[in-house]
Order: C-alpha cells, then structure tokens, then sequence
C-alpha cells in the first residue's frame, strides 16, 4: 500500500480576489489546495472558487456550516455544485444534520469533514454553554458522532490527531491548522507543531496560513514545508 503523506493546504486568508490570485500566482506549482474561509468567500463568492478550479486547484471550502438538517445539507449541495473539493460542517449541530450532510456529500465527490470543539473553547466558556465534559472529552465524543454519521474526517488540533486515530481509526481525515515551521513567529497560535511534527504525528492535511502569506518568498516557504512534510513520513 502506498504511504499516505501529509498534505499542505495554503489558507487565503486575504480580503480580495486581487490578493487571493496574486498569492496563487506568486505560489505557482507548490501548493494544490488552498482555504477559502468566510473572510473571503463573504466578499468573493463563487466565482473565487470558479477561479481557483481554473488555476488547476483544489478548495477547502472552511464555512463551517451549523444548521437544521435540510438547510446544511443543501448547502454541501451548493458547496458541491460551485466545485468545492472540501468542505465543513460544526459536529454540535448534532446526528441528524451530520447524516443529512454526508448524505448530500455522498451525491458528489466532495469530501465532507466537521469541526469538533473551536479551539478557542476552553473549560470555562465550555461550562458556560451547558457542557461539562473537558475540552479532550467533547473533541472526542463528536469525533465519534462525525465518524458514525459517515462523514470523512475533522478539524483538529496536532495535539489530538493521536487521540482521534486511537478512536476512529487511522483512514478517519485529520486536518490540522496551528501549523509552525521551527522559527516561524507563532502570531496568535498558543499550540503550535512543525510540519513534521504532524507529519510525523498522522495528519491527513495540514493548514497553514501566515507562514506562507506573509513570506517574502512564498512560494519558498511553501516548498519549504512540502519539503519537511516528505522528510517527515519517510523516516
Ligand atoms: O495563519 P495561520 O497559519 O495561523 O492560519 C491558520 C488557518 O487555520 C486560519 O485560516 C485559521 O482560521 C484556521 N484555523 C485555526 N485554528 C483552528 C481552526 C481553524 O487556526 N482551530
């Protein structure tokens, strides 16, 4: 069986198609997926995507929708039909909208993940929304809950991917922003990992915005942590 590698996810976290274009542009080759968050998509709609896809990429489509069933399912059918690769759902929203989702995801052949707990959730504001299990505890009790509504995969920290893997199995899709190559400035990420680190630990894909955007050299720091990535998972 072919080794799984960890794959490298730009996010375009930018307010203009003009400076989302530009940053693919300046990338080229070294990148083929990038993050279209609500920053963006807000502004630029559809037709960022219709562009991306013309570039030749793919598109993690980070909307992370929470609703009834009916309506977050016809939203994966829309993130589908306007040729999103990926796309996102909140676990909370409960059973019956995850199935409702992987049931629309499954018409296509996007692939259908869910955030677990935001990770600026902590104990505290946990409580206060009614949940008294720890943070560890609810990642884990909706990664279960994804997994068996069929969906592909979450969102997750570095730290959790063992966790997750130990529950749901290493074929379950771990995507992990919080993303640091060695030196990179931290900003306002508190756990932070290498992207060997995570390679080394079984992410799926990982996210990373401004150690790329904010290079002098994006297109450099990209191939550097593509780089570090391959090394990682053939040690
Ligand atoms: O610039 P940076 O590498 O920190 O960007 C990480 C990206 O991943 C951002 O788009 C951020 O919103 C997203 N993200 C995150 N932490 C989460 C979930 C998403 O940093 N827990």
């Amino acid at each position: 069986m072919p080794e799984q590698k960890t794959v490298l996810i730009a996010a375009l976290d930018v307010d203009s198609r003009e400076e989302a274009f530009a940053i693919v542009e300046k990338i080229g080759s070294s990148v083929e997926w990038y993050k279209v968050g609500k920053q963006l998509f807000t502004r630029c709609g559809p037709e960022l995507i219709s562009g991306l896809k013309q570039r030749g990429k793919k598109v993690f489509l980070d909307l992370k929708y929470h609703d009834i069933p009916n309506t977050v399912a016809q939203a994966v059918r829309s993130a589908a039909a306007i040729g999103a690769d990926m796309v996102n759902v909140h676990a909370s929203g409960g059973p019956a909208m995850l199935k409702a989702a992987a049931q629309a995801a499954a018409e296509s052949k996007i692939c259908l993940i869910a955030v677990t707990v935001l990770t600026s959730l902590d104990q505290q504001e946990l409580n206060a929304i009614g949940i008294q299990d720890s943070p560890a505890d609810q990642v884990l009790r909706l990664a279960r809950l994804t997994q068996q509504a069929g969906l592909a995969g979450v969102v997750c920290s570095a730290r959790e991917i063992t966790l997750i893997q130990n529950a749901c199995g290493k074929d379950f899709l771990t995507i992990v922003p919080g993303i640091r190559p060695a030196g990179a400035d931290a900003g306002d990420q508190k756990r932070i990992m290498t992207p060997a680190q995570a390679a080394a630990a079984g992410a799926s894909y990982i996210v990373v915005g401004r150690p790329i955007l904010a290079a002098s050299d994006p297109s450099e720091a990209a191939q550097a942590i593509r780089q570090e990535l391959t090394s990682s998972s053939t040690l």
